[in-house]
This record gives C-alpha cells, sequence and structure tokens, in this order.
C-alpha cells in the first residue's frame, strides 16, 4: 500500500514536534526513519499509525485520505520497542489476538486462525514453541512473536518503532537481517524508525534523514551516504570532518593558506565537509597540514586526529602501518569533498 503524507504538521500544546513534513512512501518498499532523539520520527509514525491527528495536513493511503480513520479502519501493523506480550497467553495465542478479536463477519474459523498463526511462526523461526509464555522467550524471540502478531491482521502497513532497541548489539545484527528476509518475502509496505544509522543503512530500500521536527534528506542509503543535501545530514550519516574556509580565486583557503582544493564557490566564507577515509597524502604547500593530535587503529586502518591550528581538529585515516607519530606533520587533500555556506 502506498502512503502519501501530505504537509503534516503536528503541534501538541503550541509546540511543534512536526513541521510541513511531505514523504512519499512507495508500495512494498521498506523505508527508515532516522534522526536523532526527539528529531519527529515516533510523531511521523504515529500520525501514519492514526495514533495521533495532524494539526494540519493529510495522509493518503493510496487513492483513499485516511487522515480521518481510525486505527483499525487503517489496519495497520505495529511492532514498538517495549510493546509488551500479552504475558497471560501462550506465543501461539498471542499471534493469533488480532484474528480472533475481529468481529465474526471478518473474523477466519478457528481452525483457519490456528493455521495462519503457526504459519506465521514458522516464517519468524519459531515453530515449535507455540506452546510457551512470553516469560520464557528472550528478548529477540520476543520481538520476532510480536512481528508475527503484527502480520496476522495481513496489515496494509507494518510500522515498527525501533523495534530492536531493547535487544543487544549481536541479536539486532541478526533481527536486521532477518527483519530484511522477512520483508523481501512477505513484500509489506514497512516504515521502521531508529536512531542507529547503521542499522537504517543495512536494512532500508530508502532513507529518510529526520532533524528537528522536519525531514532533511530522503534517498536511497548510498545516495544520503555520497551526496548529503545538508550539514546536518553530512555529519548525522557516516564519519565527517568538517573546516571553516574561505573562497577566494577559484580557489579555498584555511587561515589565509591555500588548501590545493579547486571551487568555484562564491567568494566569502563556507564549511568544507569530507570523510576520514576521503583524504590523499601530499608534498607541497598547496594542502592542508596538521600536527598528530592522536590516533587509533579502526578496523584496518588508523584514525588520526590532526590539529590544522587555530584549534581545528579533523580526522583523517591512513594505512594502519603508517607511523602517524604524535606530533609529527602530515600533509593532506581531501579527494572528495562538499561545501555547504558558513552557518
Ligand atoms: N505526547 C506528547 N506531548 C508533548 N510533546 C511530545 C509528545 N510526543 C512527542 N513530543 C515531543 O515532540 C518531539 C518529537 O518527539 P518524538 O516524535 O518522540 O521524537 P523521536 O521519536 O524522534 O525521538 C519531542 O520534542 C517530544 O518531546
Ligand atoms: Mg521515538
Amino acid at each position: 500500500m502506498e502512503v502519501r503524507v501530505q504537509n503534516v504538521r503536528k503541534e501538541f500544546d503550541r509546540f511543534p514536534a512536526l513541521h510541513e513534513v511531505s514523504l512519499d512512501i512507495t508500495s512494498g518498499e521498506l523505508i527508515a526513519l532516522l534522526g536523532p532523539s526527539g528529531s519527529g520520527k515516533t510523531t511521523l509514525l504515529r500520525l501514519i499509525a492514526g495514533l495521533e491527528r495532524p494539526t494540519a495536513g493529510r495522509i493518503f493511503f493510496g487513492d483513499e485520505d485516511a487522515s480521518e480513520k481510525s486505527v483499525q479502519e487503517r489496519n495497520i501493523g505495529f511492532v514498538f520497542q517495549h510493546y509488551a506480550l500479552f504475558r497471560h497467553m501462550t506465543i501461539l495465542e498471542n499471534v493469533a489476538f488480532g484474528l480472533r478479536v475481529r468481529p465474526r463477519s471478518t473474523r477466519p474459523a478457528s481452525g483457519e486462525i490456528r493455521r495462519r498463526a503457526l504459519e506465521l511462526l514458522d516464517l519468524v523461526q519459531l515453530s515449535g514453541l507455540e506452546k510457551r509464555y512470553p516469560s520464557q522467550l528472550s528478548g529477540g524471540q520476543r520481538q520476532r512473536v510480536a512481528l508475527a502478531r503484527a502480520l496476522a491482521i495481513e496489515p496494509r502497513v507494518l510500522l515498527l518503532d525501533e523495534p530492536f532497541g531493547a535487544l543487544d548489539a549481536q541479536v539486532r545484527r541478526e533481527l536486521r537481517k532477518w527483519l530484511r528476509e522477512i520483508h523481501d518475502r512477505t513484500g509489506h509496505t514497512t516504515v521502521f524508525v531508529t536512531h542507529d544509522q547503521e542499522e537504517a543503512l543495512e536494512l532500508a530500500d530508502r532513507l529518510c534523514v529526520m532533524s528537528q521536527g522536519k525531514i532533511e534528506q530522503v534517498g536511497t542509503p548510498d545516495a544520503v551516504y555520497d551526496h548529503p543535501q545538508s550539514p546536518f545530514v553530512f555529519g548525522f550519516i557516516g564519519e565527517s570532518s568538517t573546516l571553516p574556509v574561505e573562497a577566494v580565486n577559484g580557489g579555498l583557503r584555511l587561515d589565509d593558506q591555500p588548501i590545493g582544493i579547486a571551487s568555484d564557490a562564491e567568494a566569502g566564507a563556507s564549511r568544507l565537509y569530507f570523510r576520514p577515509h576521503d583524504v590523499e597524502l601530499v608534498e607541497g604547500d598547496a594542502a592542508l597540514h596538521g600536527t598528530v593530535a592522536g590516533s587509533r587503529r579502526v578496523g584496518g586502518t588508523r584514525r588520526v586526529e590532526l590539529d590544522v591550528g587555530s584549534n581545528h581538529r579533523v580526522e583523517i585515516d591512513l594505512p594502519f602501518d603508517h607511523p602517524a607519530a604524535e606530533s609529527s606533520r602530515i600533509s593532506f587533500r581531501p579527494k572528495r569533498w562538499t561545501l555547504f555556506p558558513a552557518a
């Protein structure tokens, strides 16, 4: 089911949690709402679900205006970080619940409900555990039951709010892969909220990066990582270094010294951004020069912190066998970089 969020604004007691947000969610895609805590991700999800009403704007499910529809009418599947299962029900009863409480006219026969619930438990790889109670499962298994329960009602849209947030890193990674596989098999339109960029980059077809109640950028993980459209996105997704520079005569300068980067930017102050791994060591004056303030091994490379003068620090990656001795001098140039107007 395609979902369109159109100019939606949401205020809580006049505090704007979302400002004029618009987002087109394609049928069958897995889109991640990614942003720091308080950026409005949960609010946007709850508006799509129908748990909140927009202060302004509309939400469409396909061609139908769903803005005034209830949660039940929207037929949404949910999984929350702490969406507790029913403790007094078995796993099977938990999964079957959404179908059992349907009005008689749309409720499947009880044999059919059982068959579907067992099929879903198989899908989430929990076959054989149907008679257990939630307290007899691990955290990861409980979230898989929660997902099976959400899928049981055959939702038009699946909404997941930091579903793995309470689990440890190893389990999170496993569930992430597993969720992607389930999504590919079932093809539900899925909106996944996370503040974890690694999770979003690995899992999602597209990212919707949010900050302070606004959408900063929407695109594939590659597009967002390679072409951040704002300083916020550059800084939030992936590693980044930044320096205040001056555009002068077709080149960039730091503290009045040319740094070996040609640019046709308008003359004046700007902000240079680059990734620590997108740099090359160079000889000669036209470069950035720094003294090593510290370094640490990060996987197969050495991340070096450089003091480039006037209290500016940047990080660059060097081969791990580079000595990068404390206080030694290193000259380098970003191979790829982005310039944003000075704040
Ligand atoms: N029910 C509410 N009443 C008042 N303020 C709220 C309510 N829900 C969310 N907010 C505020 O709206 C902003 C966005 O919150 P939220 O959507 O939960 O962010 P996120 O999920 O990205 O952490 C925050 O400043 C939060 O305090
Ligand atoms: Mg939240």
